[in-house]
């Protein structure tokens, strides 16, 4: 399938990680909800996510509201309540405002010890609370450089997506480890490899695994967001550093096809 019969309405999602205070962030996410609900979600083509610091999800939460800008979280745990000193559970989350959650990020993954079944508990509770989990996988660059990116991309969406996942309450992000915050980015052949082997485990796998949204992460920016976004299969970006400027973020999410 081209991307110009994609059924998929695009998904552009913005990972703050650990950036934002109470004044930047309500000024970046004040910029994003302005100029969206100034364009309309139809001029946009796509759907927009924010994923702040969990510190500012209540207070962006109400300058989001009424505006095409959604709210997500960067990650839940995967009970509900209960004793977990430091810990945010996604009926919590749902609390605050947010209709996303991201879960499986590869820096919890590496800094945090997560595994596919860590990673595929968390997107249960998410589901339970009504959210839909951005489930992240993608290889290192030692994997890759080992001809295995196929197989580690095959195995973690095996393993870390839930029986029950539909294209309703899942989004799928792939992003190879080494493309991260460094500014190098696959070839197009490369990424449309990788998101042709994910539409078809979708399609096995998920319900209505052909409206899956397929996203591509790591180092995406203004000056190639156009050319990835057009890759078949691939269904939005998953952002980080480039949705921590308005201008930037509001780029890319304007350069869906
Ligand atoms: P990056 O991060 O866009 O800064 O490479 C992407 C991500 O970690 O989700």
């Amino acid at each position: 399938m081209s991307a110009d019969d994609n059924p998929v309405r695009p998904l552009i999602a913005g990972n703050w990680k650990m950036h934002g205070r109470r004044a930047d962030g309500a000024a970046l996410a004040g910029e994003l909800a302005r100029r969206a609900r100034r364009g309309g979600s139809a001029e946009l083509r796509c759907d927009l996510v924010i994923c702040p610091p969990a510190t500012l999800l209540t207070a962006l939460a109400d300058i989001v509201a009424d505006s095409p800008v959604a709210l997500g979280a960067q990650d839940c745990h995967p009970l509900a309540s209960g004793a977990h000193t430091g810990d945010i559970s996604a009926a919590m989350l749902a609390d605050a405002g947010c209709r996303y959650v991201i879960v499986g990020h590869s820096e919890r993954r590496t800094l945090h010890g997560e595994t596919d079944d860590v990673v595929r508990a968390k997107a249960e509770a998410a589901h339970a609370a009504g959210l839909v989990a951005v489930v992240c996988l993608g290889e290192t660059e030692a994997q890759r450089a080992g001809g295995e990116t196929l197989a580690v991309v095959d195995r973690q969406f095996r393993a870390s997506l839930p029986k029950a996942a539909t294209a309703a309450n899942t989004v799928v992000a792939y992003e190879p480890v080494w493309a991260i915050g460094t500014g190098k980015v696959p070839t197009t052949a490369e990424i449309a490899a990788v998101h042709a082997q994910l539409r078809t485990l979708a399609r096995g796998r998920v319900g209505e695994g052909e409206r899956l949204r397929l996203l591509y992460g790591g180092s995406v920016k203004p000056g190639n967001a156009a050319e990835i976004l057009a890759i078949a299969n691939v269904n939005g970006a998953l952002v980080g550093g480039a949705s921590l400027e308005a201008g930037d973020f509001w780029t890319i999410a304007r350069s869906c096809p």
